[in-house]
């Protein structure tokens, strides 16, 4: 069992945000990492993630698009999930996709929505199944002023966990495409104006 030493301290003053399933903090060791506490609700989609994750691991996959899960620790409120967290290179932790989404600057618009396409690109490659992608389950890193990488911090794997789509690859692809014309519903229904610009983003 791991002693109270062991054990990190979590507080308020690294909180970082909360879905409907886990709370997120700084991890007090490592500016670069998060802690994910998941709550009641949320343990079961937690941990299916992370097996994921595990899979992915072993199968080589490339993280570059994905906050990656790097191991779990014991805190002072509940074992907690270690991620990569998100930051852009002045050291801010990086705003959603949604954010800038919500800008509506032309110009940030369509690196937007070329982005969105190399998301997709590199998931299909990568061959990374996803549940619930979500424009604030997208975080848009900033490389530098002028260079962005769309960041994928919730919704990695199969919600259903149907296993076959693991390994029968047909199925796991139909699936994909499925969730990808989801993604671009939530999408317009949030930006309308971008329906004809992402439309096309399918094989
Ligand atoms: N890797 C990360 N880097 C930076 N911030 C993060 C990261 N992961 C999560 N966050 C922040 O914490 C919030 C909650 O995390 P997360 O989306 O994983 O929770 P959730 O409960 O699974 O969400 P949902 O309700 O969408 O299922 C995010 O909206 C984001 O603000
Ligand atoms: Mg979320």
């Amino acid at each position: 069992m791991a002693s109270k030493e062991n054990k990190i301290a979590l507080n308020d003053n690294l909180f970082i945000g909360e879905g409907m399933g886990r709370k997120c903090y700084i991890h007090p060791n490592d500016k670069n990492l998060c802690v994910k506490i998941p709550t009641l609700r949320g343990q079961r989609s937690s941990q299916r993630e992370i097996n994921y994750f595990k899979r992915l691991h072993k199968r080589g996959k490339s993280f570059e698009m994905i906050a990656d899960h790097k191991g779990d620790v014991a805190t002072n409120i509940g074992k907690g999930n270690i991620y990569e967290l998100v930051r852009d290179h002045d050291g801010q932790i990086s705003q959603n996709l949604e954010y800038y989404l919500s800008l509506r600057d032309k110009n940030i618009t369509s690196k937007m929505v070329k982005l969105i396409e190399e998301l997709r690109v590199y998931l299909k490659d990568q061959y990374i199944l996803f549940s619930d992608l979500d424009v604030d389950n997208i975080l848009v890193k900033k490389d530098s002023v002028n260079s962005h990488k769309l960041i994928v911090i919730d919704g990695i794997g199969d919600n259903n966990q149907i296993p076959l789509l693991e390994y029968i690859k047909p199925l796991g692809v139909k699936r994909c495409v499925k969730k990808w014309d989801l993604f671009k519903i939530k999408i317009a229904k949030k930006f309308p104006n971008l329906d004809k610009s992402i439309k096309g983003f399918n094989d």
